[in-house]
Formats: C-alpha cells, sequence, structure tokens
C-alpha cells in the first residue's frame, strides 16, 4: 500500500504548512484506517491552534472516505463507504488530521453513508451538526424529531432565536429546530438570505448589520413573547446577543449559548464532542485546561446526526458545498480564509489525493 502523502500540517511553533507524512499509521482498537476521498474544513481547523494551542498536528476533523483496515470485531468492514469526525484535544495524534489522504479515526465517531447523502457534503456534515444538535436538543433539550409529537415541557415553548442562521451551525440549528416542532424560530442573516431561510423554517428573519436589528427584533416579540432561546451562531465580536437592547428582549430564564467561549457566566457553549473531555491551552495560559466531557449528551447529539444524514435532501441540508480544485499549498489558505470569516456562505469539501 502506497502510504506516504502529502498532509495539511501545523508545528509546535504554530506555522501552517504542507508535508509529507509516511504511513501506515498504527491502529489502536476500535479504530480503522480510512482512505480519504473529501476532508471537510471548518474554522476549528486553524482557530483549534490559534485560540485553543492545538499544535503539532495534521489538521482537519470533517471526512468522508473509504475504510481500508479495521481491528477485529469492528462494526466496519474494509470498502465501507464512512462519514465522521476526528479526535481533537492538546496532544492530539497526527493520525486524526482529515487533511491528509490516509486518516485513523474512532469507529465510535464514523457512521456510513446512506445513498441519499453525497460523499462531499457527507465530509462536511458532522463537525457543524453535531455543534447544532447539541445546542438543540441537549442544552435547550426539544425534542428530538422522531419524539416532536410527545407533549413538550412550558419551557420549550417560547421565541427561539439564531444569531447568524447561515453560518453552517446556524443553519443546521434552524432545521433543528424547525423539525422539532418549535415555533416562532427568529433568525438574523443577510437580507439575500432570508427567502431560504423562511424555507428551511424560520418565521421571522432581521438582517444582523442593519442599526435597528435590536429595535425590529423588540418589535416582532411584543406579539410572540419575549424571546426564551438563544443562540449566537457565528461567535461575532462584540457578542451580540450580550447587548443591553438585546436583553430587553429576553425572558427572564432564557437560555443563552454561543458557539465560542465568552467571558460571561450566562452563556453555555454547545460543542462538536460534547462527550469527550477537551483539553486546551489557549495563548498566554501556563498550564493545559480540561473542559469535562458530558458523556451523557452524546446519544441525542449522535441520534440527530443520524437523523440529519438518513434524511439529507429532503428535511435536511448544510449550506452549498463545493469541491476545492487547486493545490495542497491553495487548499491551506482556504483553511485560513474560512477561519477569518472571508470565504462567507458554504462548506467547502477537499478532494483527496490533495495536489
Ligand atoms: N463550539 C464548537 O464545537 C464549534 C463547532 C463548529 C463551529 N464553531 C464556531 O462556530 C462559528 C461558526 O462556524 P461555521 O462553520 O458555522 O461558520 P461559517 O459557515 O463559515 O459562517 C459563515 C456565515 O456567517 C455569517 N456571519 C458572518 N458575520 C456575521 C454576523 N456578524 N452576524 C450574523 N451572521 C454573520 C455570514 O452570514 P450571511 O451570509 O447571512 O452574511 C456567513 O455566511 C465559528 O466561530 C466556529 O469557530 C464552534
Amino acid at each position: 500500500m502506497a502510504v506516504s502523502h502529502k498532509a495539511l500540517f501545523v508545528d509546535e511553533n504554530a506555522q501552517f504548512s504542507v508535508v509529507e507524512r509516511n504511513g501506515p499509521y498504527p491502529l489502536d482498537d476500535g479504530e480503522v484506517l480510512i482512505e480519504t476521498i473529501f476532508s471537510g474544513v471548518n474554522p476549528a481547523d486553524i482557530k483549534h491552534t490559534t485560540h485553543l494551542g492545538i499544535k503539532n498536528t495534521v489538521l482537519g476533523y470533517d471526512i468522508c472516505g473509504r475504510i481500508i483496515k479495521t481491528k477485529d470485531h469492528s462494526k466496519f468492514k474494509v470498502g465501507d463507504i464512512v462519514a465522521g469526525y476526528t479526535p481533537s484535544g492538546v496532544g492530539r495524534d497526527r493520525k486524526y488530521g482529515s487533511h491528509q489522504d490516509y486518516t485513523v479515526a474512532p469507529e465510535s465517531m464514523l457512521f456510513n453513508v446512506p445513498d441519499n447523502l453525497p460523499q462531499k457534503d457527507a465530509a462536511c456534515l458532522t463537525v457543524v451538526t453535531m455543534t447544532a444538535a447539541d445546542a438543540i436538543f441537549n442544552i435547550f433539550d426539544l425534542p428530538l424529531p422522531s419524539r416532536k409529537s410527545e407533549k413538550t415541557t412550558e419551557t420549550q415553548t417560547g421565541p427561539l432565536l439564531i444569531w447568524g442562521a447561515s453560518s453552517s451551525v446556524g443553519f443546521c440549528a434552524l432545521q433543528f429546530a424547525a423539525a422539532s416542532g418549535h415555533y416562532p424560530v427568529l433568525v438574523t442573516a443577510s437580507p439575500g438570505r432570508h427567502d431560504s431561510l423562511i424555507k428551511l423554517g424560520a418565521t421571522h428573519c432581521f438582517d444582523y448589520s442593519s442599526p435597528t436589528v435590536y429595535q425590529d427584533i423588540g418589535e416582532a416579540i411584543e406579539s410572540l413573547g419575549p424571546i426564551q432561546y438563544a443562540i449566537d451562531a457565528v461567535g461575532a465580536e462584540p457578542n451580540p446577543l450580550a447587548s443591553e437592547e438585546f436583553q430587553r428582549s429576553l425572558s427572564k430564564n432564557a437560555k443563552l449559548l454561543s458557539v465560542i467561549v465568552r467571558n460571561d457566566k450566562k452563556f453555555g457553549m454547545p460543542v462538536a464532542t460534547p462527550h469527550q473531555d477537551f483539553v486546551i491551552q489557549p495563548p498566554g495560559v501556563p498550564h493545559v485546561i480540561t473542559v469535562p466531557g458530558r458523556p451523557e449528551s452524546l446519544e441525542k447529539a449522535w441520534t440527530a446526526l443520524l437523523w440529519a444524514a438518513e434524511n439529507y435532501g429532503r428535511s435536511f441540508r448544510l449550506p452549498p458545498v463545493e469541491v476545492f480544485n487547486g493545490s495542497a499549498e491553495e487548499a491551506l489558505e482556504e483553511l485560513h480564509k474560512v477561519a477569518n470569516g472571508s470565504r462567507g456562505f458554504g462548506k467547502l469539501a477537499i478532494p483527496h489525493p490533495i495536489k
């Protein structure tokens, strides 16, 4: 098996480059070796180094590929087309980076790709879908799509607001809220996206860059009642949901979330791997910090991910997924653009082998 391959890499000095890797990577129990077909790009590919101190590793989490080796008693077999993501944290093994032609993943973080889910979309699905699912089904505790007919509690009513519903996390959160049967769902996005967000289940749309956005939301909730759930799905600065004007639209016991760490105890943070401890060392912090996992959170989020995969193209979709065409060095430039927000709407899948 040819195992020398290109990889998008970050060294221990946080310098990003394209390197040549040699394999094959050894497998631990419960792991599989994947020949990468597409790797999906996320802001975290770069931001986990620059913001959280995860270095000396191959970049990338999201993947779709073909299994080429398993351990004994695997639930997968050689030849299976799978998608999913790989572990993160300080000390992350290089074998887990998805932006390389051969990648190792724990089989518990993978699923078989159904026929209705295109491989390029499968490669971009897991990180953002799991993050949205953690917000909507674990922390907001809305009913899963399959259980939406069950009686809801009083706290499961009241307006839900998604700030930045055309971010990939926001797009998924909107569809999960709609599939859960929640009403009303208020969103902010650029005006050009409002029609498509209404088709996905938004009931009220606001332009986040309008100087009257908080006033407009305030007027809408006069008839709807105060906002019960709000998620900042972008991580914009300053925190749009911490503004004084926005506080007037909130219910007293509103649940507030942001997809990035906020220095404000009112805000919880949904994560893509809610069940796993997350070891980080932000720049300037002299020691590692362990963010404890919530093992009980896996079941609902994973159920929602599988529902999204099974219903993909019908009741659930990602923003448009573009297939990257260019060299490994150019792919690295695109990762930086995704991380600094200059690439805008949509997902990017890198085909393998990387050129
Ligand atoms: N906690 C976790 O585990 C986790 C997991 C995944 C992502 N994240 C974080 O979540 C954030 C979003 O990631 P993503 O991949 O979903 O992003 P993305 O798809 O790259 O988001 C792009 C979209 O953001 C929207 N946007 C930009 N600035 C905005 C603003 N000020 N207000 C409202 N919308 C704005 C734009 O919407 P328009 O087109 O409407 O202008 C744009 O289309 C990032 O900060 C990422 O690091 C965290």
